[in-house]
């Protein structure tokens, strides 16, 4: 008794609102109860991503109990035993880091409560432990992203130097982003990165890392920021140093939300890799699917595009985020 208290009041104190109904358990009126563990509010991506989830649920008629784990891991099982101990009937969740989960997601599958990855997968050898994975493919984003950069310096000479922001430590798109850049850019010896240090996904800490690479790196010609966020803090910095983003140093970013391809159209950034957010619509459905019994695909890829500066400005009266 005193232990579901608690972690009923540790679930309140995740920050972010709950925006459940009040009652625990399964719904009482049939509707199909979703347990929602969200990463936190790290960035304007995370922020589209989570009310594109809050209404779809709304819209799809599923009671959404959502959780906001603030960054931290611990947070989100707690969040996750959560859901368990209130019998909900699917949970969903976007891992802060790959590892970790086994014991929590056993402890779900054991309860007959079937979990559905979202956005950012985990590094479990046991596939059984989750019923499906809806999210981008980063290391393709990553590869994107080189082969633009191969692309700008092909039949050139000369060195050119790459400071990378990097996601947070741990966490899949930091990992995979990094991998695909990597082995895309190795095809082209020149092309180097002298500095890489994780900017957590904000915008503050892609400002103040970008300071020290301006501090300690004479000569930077491209940045490659894992998100739009670090990338725009990092423009701060180095307007701030006197130089002219876009022009002075090359910035390329993934994300695509509005701030992003307002500083693209603007030339500040130079080319953006697109990690779509509106994971809402196609979650609920696989909820109702597996409520209903189906099986659904174990891997669903999110469609994603590339945007040049001439491109978001074509684009940006469109965005939805
Ligand atoms: O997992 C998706 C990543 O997380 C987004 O690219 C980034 O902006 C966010 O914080």
């Amino acid at each position: 008794m005193v232990g579901a208290v608690l972690l009923g009041s540790a679930l309140a104190g995740c920050g972010g609102g709950d925006d459940s109904s009040s009652g625990s358990g399964s719904g009482s009126d049939d509707k199909i109860v979703l347990g929602f563990s969200q990463v936190g509010a790290e960035s304007g991506w995370r922020t589209a991503n989570t009310k594109s989830i809050q209404d779809s649920a709304k819209a799809a008629g599923i009671e959404l109990k959502f959780a906001d784990a603030q960054g931290k891991q611990e947070n989100q099982i707690s969040a996750i035993r959560s859901f368990i101990t209130q019998k909900v009937d699917v949970i969903a969740f976007s891992p802060v880091v790959t590892s970790g989960w086994d014991a929590v997601l056993k402890e779900a599958k054991d309860a007959n409560i079937p979990v559905i990855l979202t956005d950012r997968s985990v590094d479990s050898q046991d596939t059984s432990l989750y019923v499906s994975f809806l999210g981008s493919d980063f290391v393709e984003e990553g590869k994107k992203a080189g082969q633009w950069l191969v692309d700008q310096y092909k039949g050139k000479t000369g060195t050119v130097n790459i400071v990378e922001l990097q996601g947070t430590t741990g966490a899949a798109p930091a990992i995979d982003r990094q991998k695909g850049f990597a082995d895309t850019i190795a095809s082209d010896p020149n092309l180097k990165v002298v500095k890489s240090q994780t900017g957590d996904f904000t915008r503050a800490q892609g400002k103040t890392v970008m300071e020290t690479f301006l501090q300690s790196t004479p000569k930077i010609d491209v940045l490659y920021a894992h998100n739009d966020d670090m990338g725009l803090g990092a423009i701060e910095a180095i307007e701030a140093a006197g130089k002219k983003p876009g022009t002075d140093i090359k910035i390329i970013t993934v994300d695509a939300v509005k701030d992003g391809m307002t500083a693209l159209s603007e030339g500040k950034i130079n080319y953006i890799v697109e990690c779509s957010p509106l994971l809402g619509p196609q979650l609920m459905d696989i909820v109702k699917q597996v409520k209903d019994g189906g099986t659904p695909e174990k891997r669903i890829l999110t469609k994603e595009t590339t945007f040049t500066q001439e491109q978001a400005k074509t684009e940006l009266p469109n965005r939805q985020y």
